[in-house]
């Protein structure tokens, strides 16, 4: 089968691998040549174990021009949907690839992979096509191949059938149950979904700090809680908060589009102000130690929201970082991958930062440290050569902000 994917970030990316693995024809398009340079050579523009593997091996041909879709039977919009200042969402890059498939003839059906609200694909892009379903997509950063060939679910949202049946067939070889539906209940199946996570991260850290206060370890009571088969033991790793390009602009568009369809979400901004908070806890524990920041040496091990991915998004370090400067710490930082984008994001605060080439060599410089990712070389405890140590991810359950 041939299959077009628009948008060659991270979910496109995998996706163009993935279904070019399973044996489609594919087309990958997006506008940033640079992108589709760095694709052809090989290259993946975002960290991903196994990237590199599927692009050495891949036939999915990455192009900039829309026409090479014509051919596709199917076409993923895979585009950005980041949140605008009140929480909505900016479907800029949707409607604009949306535009350009009408411009270049694309005449199969489109179906829109980015996570966007229900209703969206049925008034941005069902009146201009014939045939269109939406797919949300599962996969977590740093394991989004396995995410993609062993999903717990493929859901496929349609309104005609020969969507469905191009859906069927292009997830053909994937063993998962298939749930079929409108549009719109696939549209917030992922919500829903993304949502429901965060409460259970947003809880574990709600009932470790209560456990922090009272000289409980919050790790010991999850581990019986989620023993529960109602219950589930994932998603209850207490710690700093969640971050990523997923959670927080989820949960406020989530928020943004439940006032406007007349409901006020109030468990949903819970989550949010619980999580809102949780950084800062790190510090407060490392003040328990030592009262005044000022010209202490803190080490922060971490930068990236999560290990195995470089990204920083929306990670607490970004709060964690500016309340240490502000509270005069000399920051020392060190992340195996995510250094860079740190550098980007903060262009401004990071010049305030010193950052180190080795974990060791952060451990060093500073008098405490601070971990702020659960990397996997973060847990060779001769790193750190008897200094204080406060954990934000859970890593030895020494000294935690639930532990
Ligand atoms: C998340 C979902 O897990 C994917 O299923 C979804 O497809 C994706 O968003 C998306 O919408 O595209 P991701 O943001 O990559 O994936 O990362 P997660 O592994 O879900 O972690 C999110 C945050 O929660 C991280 O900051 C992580 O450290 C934190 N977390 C997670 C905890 O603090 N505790 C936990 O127990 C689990």
């Amino acid at each position: 089968m041939k299959i077009g994917v628009v948008g060659l970030g991270y979910v496109g990316m995998v996706t163009a691998l993935s279904f070019s693995s399973l044996g489609h024809d594919v087309v990958g398009v997006d506008v940033d040549q640079a992108r589709v340079q760095a694709l052809r050579n090989g290259k993946s523009p975002v960290y991903e174990p196994g990237a590199e593997d599927y692009l050495a091996r891949t036939r999915a041909v990455f192009t900039s021009h829309y026409s090479e879709l014509n051919g596709c039977e199917l076409v993923f919009i895979a585009v950005g949907t980041p949140p605008l200042s009140d929480g909505s969402q900016n479907l800029a890059f949707l409607r604009s690839a949306v535009d350009s498939l009408r411009q270049s003839g694309y005449r199969g059906a489109v179906v829109p992979r980015s996570t966007v609200l229900p209703g969206t694909t049925k008034r941005v892009v069902a009146p201009y096509f014939e045939h269109v379903g939406y797919n949300p997509e599962f996969l977590a950063e740093g394991s989004a191949f396995r995410d993609f060939f062993n999903p717990d679910k493929i859901v496929l949202g349609y309104e005609d059938e020969h969507t469905l049946s191009l859906l069927r067939e292009a997830y053909e070889k994937i063993q998962a149950p298939r749930l079929e539906m409108d549009l719109s209940t696939a549209e917030l199946v992922k919500y829903a979904n993304n949502a429901f996570l965060s409460l259970k991260v947003a809880y574990a850290n709600e009932i470790g700090n209560i456990s922090k206060n009272i000289g409980v370890d919050v790790y010991r009571v999850m581990d019986a809680v989620g023993l529960d088969r109602r219950i589930g033991r994932e998603f209850l790793n207490a710690g700093i908060g969640f971050g990523g390009s997923c959670f927080p602009k989820d949960l406020s568009a989530l928020i943004a589009f439940s006032r406007e369809v007349g409901y006020e979400p109030v468990l949903l901004r819970a989550i949010y102000e619980q999580n809102a908070g949780q950084p800062y806890r790190l510090v407060s524990l490392l003040k328990t130690r030592y009262p005044t920041l000022q010209g202490l040496k803190v080490g922060v091990l971490g930068l990236a929201f999560k290990p195995n991915t470089d990204d920083v998004r929306e990670g607490p370090s970004i709060k964690i970082v500016s309340k240490l400067l502000e509270e005069g710490a000399e920051v020392h930082a060190y992340d195996p991958r995510a250094t860079e984008n740190f550098r980007k994001v903060n262009p401004e605060l990071s010049t305030r930062v010193r950052y180190h080439s080795s974990a060791r060599e952060c451990v060093q410089s500073s008098d405490a440290v601070l971990i702020l990712t659960e990397w996997q070389e973060f847990s060779d405890s001769s790193l750190y050569d008897g200094k204080p140590v406060f954990e934000g991810r859970r890593i030895f359950g020494r000294e935690g902000v639930g532990w």
